[in-house]
C-alpha cells in the first residue's frame, strides 16, 4: 500500500517509527521498497555518493530532478521525497514556489524538502499553500555548512536549543509535516518531536524521533572509510560488491566467463556454415574485397549476412529469438 501524508501521520500518531533511507536511482529504489521502508529521500547528498562532490552545493535542479524521476519509477509503496538543492529556493518566494512545483511536476514525487527554519518559513508556506508536502530540516543544515564552520552538531548550549526548539515551531506552522532534525542533541529532538505534531525524522539526533534516516551508501557500508558516529553499518555491501567485481574481472581474464550455459547456443549457425563463412571470407579478401571495399560488391559487403544468404548459405536470421539458449 502506498505510504501518504495520512498514513505517516497515523503511523506517527500510534507511535509507530518511520523508517526513511535516501536513495538516487531506479534499481536501489526497487530494492528499498520491496524491504518496506515507509519514505524515500532522494537528497542532494548525491552530490557526494553519486557524482563524488566533497559537499551538496554543486548540485543543480536539473539533477535533482533526474535522480528524482529515476526513483519514483521504482517506488511503489514508499513516499518519495525529493530535495531542493542549494540556491533553488533561497532567492525568493517565487523561485521556491516554482522549483517545487517543477520538482513534483517533472519528477512525480510525493514532497519536497528544504532546509532552514525561520528563514524560509514564508517559503515553505507558500509551496504548502501550492499544495505541495513539504519536509522541513533543522539543526545541521548541510548547505550552511560553511556558515558552522563545518559539519557540526547543532542545538548544543541553551540558546542554541531554544534557537533549534523555536525553529521547528516556527517551520511546523509555515506548514511542514515532516521535519528532519540533523544532528541535534537526543534530548532536544526528543523534545520536539513530543512538542510538534510533526513526524521528525532523526539523523544523528538519538531514538526518540518518530523515524529516522541514514544515507543508503552509509548503511550499506559503500562510502569508503567514511563513517560518521551516528551511523550503523547493516551490511558490507560495498566489499561484497568489490569482491563480486573481482571475481567477474578474474572469470573474465581467465577465459570461465561466459560458460556454454551461459551462451546462446542453440540458435547459433552450423559449424558447416561456419567453416564456409570462414572460407569465403578468405577466398573474398584474396580476391582483394571486404568489408571496407564495397565499389564492386552489389551484395552488401563481403561477410554480411544478406551477401551470404543470397549465395545460398543459411544464415538462421529468421530462428534465432535472441532469448532461447
Ligand atoms: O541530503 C540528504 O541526504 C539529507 C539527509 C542526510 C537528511 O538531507
Amino acid at each position: 500500500m502506498k505510504n501518504t501524508v495520512l498514513t505517516l501521520m497515523e503511523m506517527k500518531n500510534k507511535g509507530e517509527k518511520i523508517s526513511q533511507v535516501t536513495c538516487y536511482d531506479y534499481s536501489m529504489a526497487r530494492l528499498v521498497d520491496a524491504a518496506g521502508i515507509n519514505t524515500i529521500l532522494v537528497g542532494d547528498s548525491l552530490g557526494m555518493t553519486m557524482q563524488g562532490y566533497k559537499d551538496t552545493l554543486p548540485v543543480s535542479m536539473d539533477e535533482m530532478i533526474i535522480y528524482g524521476r529515476s526513483v519514483v519509477r521504482g517506488a511503489t509503496d514508499a513516499f518519495v521525497i525529493v530535495d531542493m538543492p542549494f540556491m533553488s529556493y533561497q532567492v525568493s518566494v517565487e523561485q521556491a514556489v516554482e522549483n517545487a512545483g517543477r520538482i513534483i511536476k517533472e519528477t512525480g514525487a510525493n514532497a519536497v524538502k528544504l532546509e532552514g527554519g525561520a528563514a524560509v518559513a514564508e517559503h515553505i508556506k507558500a509551496i504548502v499553500d501550492a499544495g505541495i508536502p513539504v519536509c522541513a530540516h533543522i539543526g545541521m543544515t548541510p548547505q550552511s555548512a560553511n556558515i558552522f564552520g563545518g559539519f557540526k552538531v547543532q542545538g548544543k548550549g541553551e540558546a542554541n536549543a531554544k534557537k533549534v526548539l523555536e525553529d521547528a515551531f516556527i517551520v511546523q506552522k509555515a506548514g511542514a509535516f515532516m521535519c528532519v532534525l540533523e544532528c541535534v542533541p537526543p534530548k532536544l529532538a526528543a523534545l520536539i518531536t513530543k512538542m510538534t505534531q510533526m513526524i521528525t525524522i532523526g539523523i544523528g539526533a538519538g531514538a526518540g524521533c518518530s523515524g529516522q534516516v541514514l544515507v543508503s551508501q552509509d548503511l550499506l557500508a559503500m562510502s569508503g572509510d567514511f563513517k560518521p558516529k551516528f551511523v550503523r553499518q547493516f551490511a558490507q555491501v560495498g566489499q561484497l560488491m568489490t569482491e563480486a567485481y573481482r571475481a567477474y574481472d578474474e572469470a573474465v581474464k581467465d577465459g570461465s566467463f561466459p560458460s556454454l550455459e551461459e551462451s546462446y547456443v542453440k540458435s547459433d549457425c552450423s559449424d558447416e556454415y561456419l567453416e564456409e563463412l570462414e572460407h569465403t571470407h578468405i577466398a573474398e579478401i584474396n580476391e582483394g574485397r571486404n568489408n571496407n571495399d564495397q565499389s564492386n560488391d552489389d551484395t552488401g559487403g563481403a561477410g554480411s549476412g544478406p551477401c551470404l544468404e543470397k549465395r545460398g548459405f543459411d544464415c538462421g536470421t529468421g530462428s534465432h529469438d535472441g532469448l532461447s539458449a
